[in-house]
């Protein structure tokens, strides 16, 4: 089942981010972009009652007047990974990013994974940004033209950039 983290989530979320990347950098982002403010919406899946899958969708200062929002950082339990729960989560992601009024959506990850969301690395040629021009950053537009002209992005200082 995915649906909207809660405040009482945030342990077993530290927890599942913290496992599935082996370390704690991606868990204080997570924290980090709540505490600034940063945090546009969170899902969370679960499994058997316990919290198997997170994902973060942040937002974005874009140089114009629309809400463009970041994927990430995601994350899924390791002994469940590779079962779907990831792609529903990106999925029922990308349904909801819409009603909080994002048109785009950026994010730096996985070149094989991506794209089978209609995420590619061309949307996101023109927009200028910490990440512009590494393989790994990808765009997907929600509305039509949303990546259509050069655009610069700002990220949450969260993920220092
Ligand atoms: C990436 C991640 C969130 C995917 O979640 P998941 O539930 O395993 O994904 P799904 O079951 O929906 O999809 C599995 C697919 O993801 C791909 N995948 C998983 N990890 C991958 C990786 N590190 N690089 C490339 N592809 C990866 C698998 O190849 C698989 O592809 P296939 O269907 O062609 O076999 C999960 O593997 C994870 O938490 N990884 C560690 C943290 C991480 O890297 N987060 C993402 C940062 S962008």
């Amino acid at each position: 089942m995915i649906r909207y983290a809660r405040t009482a989530d945030r342990p077993a979320i530290a927890k599942v981010v913290e496992a599935a990347f082996g370390r704690a950098d991606e868990a204080r982002i997570v924290e980090r972009l709540r505490a600034d403010g940063d945090a546009m919406f969170e899902l969370v899946a679960e499994a058997d009652g316990a919290l198997v899958g997170h994902v973060m969708f942040s937002r974005l200062w874009a140089d114009r007047s629309e809400l463009y929002t970041a994927l990430g950082p995601m994350a899924v339990r390791p002994d469940v990974q590779r079962s779907g729960i990831g792609s529903g989560l990106v999925r029922a992601g990308l349904e909801s990013a819409p009603e909080f009024g994002a048109v785009g959506v950026l994010v730096l990850g996985h070149t094989g994974y991506y794209p089978r969301f209609g995420f590619t690395a061309a949307a996101a040629a023109q927009v200028a940004s910490p990440f512009q021009g590494l393989p790994a950053f990808m765009a997907l537009g929600l509305a039509a033209g949303a990546f259509a002209a050069p655009m610069t992005v700002a990220y949450p200082d969260a993920f220092g950039t």
